[in-house]
C-alpha cells in the first residue's frame, strides 16, 4: 500500500494536500478522530457537517493553527512534504504561500491596528516579491475582484471601520494575495448577501488553487465542489462525489443534512 510504484497515475501521483489519520485531542477529549481525505492539486473539495462536527478544527489543523495544548497526530502532506512535526518557523513560512486560509471569523485574521490595504499588500510583497507601488496596485485590484466598492478608499480603512461582510471580503483578498497552491476556506461567504456571495463564488471558481471549502449550504457545495467529505462528531462518515452524496446519502448524518436543506428549500420556495 505504501509502495509508490503501485500508486495509481493521475492527480494523486502529482501530490495534493493529503490528510491521513488526522486526530486532534484537547485536554483528553478527541475532537478529530482519524480524518482522511485528499485535495488533489487544482481541485475543490467540500466539507460539510453539523455545527460542532469538526469542520473548523480540520481547517485550523491543516494550517498548524490548532489551539495551544492540542495534540495533533497523523499525517498532513503538502505536495509530498509532511507538515506535522515541521518546525513552527518553516510551517509559518508555508502559511500564505503554500496554504492560504479564509477563517470563519473574519476578525481573527485581521490586525485591528493596521489599515486593511497594508494587510493585503503584505503577502503580495512577501510571497510575490512586488515592490510597494506594485503591491498597492495589486491590492486595489484584489479589493475590486472581491466586489468592494471604491477599493482605494476602502483599503485606507482600519478593520473596525468596515462591515462584517466587507471584512470577510478583505480576508478573502488576503488569502488569495499570496497565490497559494492550496486554499482552506471556512464558510467564507456566510456574512455576505446573495449577490455578493455569487460574485465571490465565481472568484473561487476562477482560482486555480486546490481548495478545501467548508460550507453548510448544499447549493453552494454543489456549485463549488465535485467531491466532499462529511464530518460527524470529528470523524469522516462519508465521502465521495457531491452528486451522489446529495442524490443518495448513505450515513444518517448526511441524510439529515440533505433533508434539512430540502425542507429549507421547500419553505423558501427555492429549488433543490
Ligand atoms: N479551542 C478549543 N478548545 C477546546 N475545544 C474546542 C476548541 N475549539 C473547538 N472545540 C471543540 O471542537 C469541536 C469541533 O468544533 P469546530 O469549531 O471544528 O466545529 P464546526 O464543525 O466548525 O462547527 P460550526 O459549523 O459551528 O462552525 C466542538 O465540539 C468544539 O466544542
Ligand atoms: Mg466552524
Amino acid at each position: 500500500m505504501t509502495d509508490p510504484a503501485a500508486a495509481p497515475a493521475g492527480p494523486a501521483a502529482a501530490g495534493g494536500l493529503e490528510v491521513v489519520g488526522l486526530s486532534v485531542r484537547i485536554t483528553g477529549r478527541t475532537i478529530l478522530d482519524d480524518v482522511t481525505f485528499t485535495v488533489p492539486p487544482g481541485r475543490r473539495v467540500g466539507v460539510i457537517g453539523a455545527s460542532g462536527s469538526g469542520k473548523s478544527m480540520t481547517s485550523l489543523a491543516l494550517m498548524g493553527l490548532e489551539p495551544t495544548g492540542a495534540t495533533v497526530s497523523g499525517s498532513i502532506r503538502l505536495d509530498g512534504t509532511e507538515l506535522i512535526g515541521m518546525p513552527e518557523r518553516e510551517r509559518a513560512r508555508l502559511r500564505g504561500a503554500g496554504i492560504g486560509m479564509v477563517f470563519q471569523e473574519p476578525g481573527t485574521a485581521l490586525d485591528p491596528l493596521r489599515r486593511v490595504g497594508a494587510q493585503i499588500a503584505e503577502p503580495l510583497r512577501l510571497h510575490r516579491g512586488l515592490d510597494r507601488r506594485a503591491a498597492r496596485a495589486a491590492a486595489t485590484a484584489l479589493a475590486a475582484d472581491v466586489g468592494l466598492p471604491d477599493p482605494e478608499s476602502m483599503l485606507r480603512q482600519y478593520p473596525h471601520q468596515l462591515s462584517g461582510g466587507q471584512r470577510q471580503r478583505i480576508c478573502i483578498a488576503m488569502a488569495m494575495a499570496g497565490e497559494p497552491a492550496y486554499l482552506v476556506a471556512d464558510e467564507p461567504t456566510t456574512a455576505l448577501d446573495v449577490t455578493t456571495e455569487a460574485r465571490i463564488l465565481e472568484l473561487f471558481e476562477r482560482v486555480s488553487a486546490g481548495m478545501l471549502f467548508v460550507t453548510h449550504d448544499l447549493a453552494v457545495l454543489s456549485r463549488i465542489a465535485d467531491t466532499a467529505v462529511v464530518l460527524d462528531g470529528g470523524r469522516v462518515v462519508e465521502q465521495g462525489s457531491v452528486a451522489s452524496l446529495l442524490a443518495a446519502p448513505q450515513h444518517p448524518a448526511t441524510v439529515a443534512l440533505v433533508e434539512a436543506a430540502r425542507a429549507t428549500a421547500r419553505r423558501t420556495g427555492g429549488a433543490s
